[in-house]
């Protein structure tokens, strides 16, 4: 399976802090917030990935994430011109997937929790149909919803409706077959002129081959797309991090404990750093023998 993330739109919601500088290249709390999407992907076990932004602000995340190798990792990037909408990344990432299955994952979405990565593991093993998650918020007008049965199976899917049926918000985390590619090219924009991830998943759903799986409460999914939700985030990153003394998705831990470099690898990272706590941190668990 292959990996897409989308750092895509206006972040128009963060203006006048997106006016210069991509959404997901703000901090949240100590790093950039792409590290958080990015490292669902690589928890997920999934090791090639195509990043998506719009013409100016790709060249920053180029700088950012380089070729990947330095984390075991390979990016490819491509430019969106225009934010025709989330499914959009599948028309664009054709080439990219090569016909592979593919992750999408929102460059602004951020979770945290127990037993997250098997999720993640599970999903990025699937071969057929898509699979998508369900999250209770309590302003499901702002987001997908999706309405399950008595068994969790989906019945309905709708974006951003003014009368949710349900309290369960879709994530920006979508897991799909090879077909994909093919189902995008066949969608037409929405009334505001996107190509809808949600009318993507409703094609899955109609011919029965959409999985939801519910993210419990002991998850955390936050969303960064305004100043509050931005500050929360980053004081949420900040308070457990504290608490326990390990990083919320740090990519260079995530590769050296999936294996994907190896110590030595993970030592000249910290040591090609300025002195700061990342580092400090990363040179903690190069000396970690437990
Ligand atoms: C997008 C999708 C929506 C999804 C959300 C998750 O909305 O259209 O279905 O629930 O991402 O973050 P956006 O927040 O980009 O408006």
């Amino acid at each position: 399976m292959k990996g897409i993330i989308l750092a895509g739109g206006n972040g128009t919601r963060l203006h006048p802090l997106t006016s210069a500088l991509s959404k997901q290249l703000l901090p949240v709390y100590d790093k950039p917030m792409l590290y958080y999407p990015l490292s669902m992907l690589m928890l997920a076990g999934i090791r090639e990935i195509l990043v998506i932004s719009d013409p100016v602000s790709l060249p920053s995340f180029e700088r950012l994430l380089g070729d990947g190798e330095q984390w075991g990792l390979g990016f490819s990037y491509a430019e969106q011109q225009k934010p025709e909408g989330l499914a959009q990344a599948f028309l664009i990432g054709e080439t990219f997937l090569a016909g592979e299955p593919a992750c999408l994952i929102l460059g602004d979405n951020i979770f945290f929790g127990h037993g997250l990565p098997e999720v993640m593991r599970r999903a990025a093993e699937l071969k057929k149909g898509g699979r998508i998650f369900a999250y209770r918020v309590s302003n499901p007008s702002r987001y997908g919803v999706v309405t399950l049965d008595d068994t969790g199976r989906p019945l309905n899917l709708e974006e951003k409706p003014e009368n949710p049926q349900s309290d369960f918000a879709v994530p920006g985390i979508y897991f799909y077959d090879a077909t994909a590619v093919e189902r995008a090219k066949s969608l037409k924009p929405s009334g505001r002129g996107e190509l809808e991830i949600t009318d993507l998943n409703r094609l899955y759903l109609e011919r029965g081959e959409l999985s939801v799986e519910v993210l419990g409460r002991g998850i955390a999914w936050l969303d960064a797309g305004t100043p509050v939700s931005l500050m929360q985030a980053a004081s949420f990153v900040q308070t457990v991090q504290e608490r326990q003394g390990l990083m919320i998705s740090c990519p260079e831990e995530i590769a050296f404990r999936m294996g994907m470099i190896d110590r030595a690898a993970l030592a000249a990272l910290a040591g090609g750093m300025g002195a700061n706590d990342y580092r400090d941190y990363l040179l903690r668990i190069v000396s970690d023998n437990s």
